[in-house]
């Protein structure tokens, strides 16, 4: 049976992103974030949806150039181009799939390898000669990848028929094929069954026993703290937690966060006071406003019934005078 295994403290840091904000307009949807994965590490990302942990990936790939920080793959600083950062090492799936629907499974991982290959994307998705060359010489990686995903036997299938869980699979197995030190998977299991799931989660531990190290966003609490030896929970953009499996399912700001409970020292925290008290300040305005309103119009009322009964008393006193 695979178990979880943390890696040693001397172990070599192959991701070292540190203190990366992102910031769209007047939205930080990452905020000076710090996180480290080792070689034999599997690292598990968290956060209620918004969270920014999408994003934190965009910033480790290229695909955004962050706000402010550094993002280091074994010591060396990442280039801002998504391909450049998938030629240094870092492979990716994404949280919705992105395949092409029209290729062969087989053909999907041949894209993947274009990193690896003398010939270049384009050749890859055109098919050029140059292609069927290389083709034939990286098929056999090709399947062996397959082979390991469990999908040989669909190679020849187009990528749009696949099931879903096949094609998060696929996606998997293309970001293998470029041969990656450190793979960065979205949401693997989203709309997988329980049996599907537990197979994922086998081809985790496969694929860090195959020497490269992991970083996995999930919402499915069982799976991450059953796959990572490190999880880190992201609140509003910001780090809230990072500790093993079991601290940070211990941990009540964790917890407070999915239920969306407030909890003191929350990232925002503050402005929710501030809110809390305004809105606080207003109701008492307007409980004041309402009082005063009821005191006039009682005086009101009260000055009226005077008035009526003065008027009464006069009528009667004319009556008698008659
Ligand atoms: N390109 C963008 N432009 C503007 N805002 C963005 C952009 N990308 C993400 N955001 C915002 O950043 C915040 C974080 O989004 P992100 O997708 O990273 O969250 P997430 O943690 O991955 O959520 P989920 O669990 O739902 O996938 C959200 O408020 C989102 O609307
Ligand atoms: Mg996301």
């Amino acid at each position: 049976m695979t178990t979880t295994t943390t890696a040693p403290s001397t172990a070599e840091t192959v991701l070292d992103a540190r203190g990366v904000t992102m910031r769209f307009g007047g939205l930080t949807a990452v905020r000076n974030v710090d996180l480290t994965v080792r070689s034999g590490e599997i690292v598990g990302l968290i956060g209620p949806n918004g969270a920014g942990k999408t994003t934190f990936f965009n910033c480790l790939t290229g695909l955004y150039i962050p706000t402010e920080g550094e993002v280091r793959y074994k010591g060396t600083v990442l280039p801002p181009k998504s391909y450049k950062v998938t030629a240094a090492g870092v492979a990716r799936t994404f949280q919705n799939i992105r395949l092409f629907n029209n290729m062969t499974v087989l053909e999907n991982v041949l894209v993947g390898r274009h990193t690896r290959t003398k010939e270049g994307l384009w050749s890859a998705l055109l098919r050029l000669p140059g292609f069927h060359r290389e083709e034939k010489a990286s098929r056999e990686k090709a399947m062996e990848l397959l082979e390991f995903i469990g999908l040989d036997s669909k190679a020849e299938h187009l990528a749009r028929n696949l099931p879903y869980g096949d094609q998060r699979k696929l996606e998997i197995a293309r970001a293998l094929a470029s041969d990656p030190g450190l793979i960065l998977l979205d949401e693997p299991t989203a709309g997988m069954n329980p049996q599907e799931t537990r197979t994922t989660e086998e081809l985790i531990f496969a694929i860090r026993d195959k020497g490269i190290a992991v970083l996995v966003i999930e919402h499915d609490m069982r799976f991450i703290f059953n796959l990572c030896d490190r999880v880190a929970c992201l609140v509003q953009g910001e780090k809230l937690v990072e500790g093993t499996a079991s601290e940070v399912q211990g941990d009540e700001r964790v917890v407070a966060a999915y239920l969306g409970e407030p909890f003191e020292g929350a990232p925002g925290a503050e402005e929710a006071a501030a809110v809390e008290a305004a809105e606080a300040g207003a109701a008492e305005a307007v409980a004041a406003q309402a009082d005063a309103a009821e005191a006039e119009a009682e005086a009101e009322a009260e000055a009226e019934a005077e008035a009526e009964a003065e008027a009464h008393s006069t009528t009667s006193t004319d009556g008698e005078a008659k």
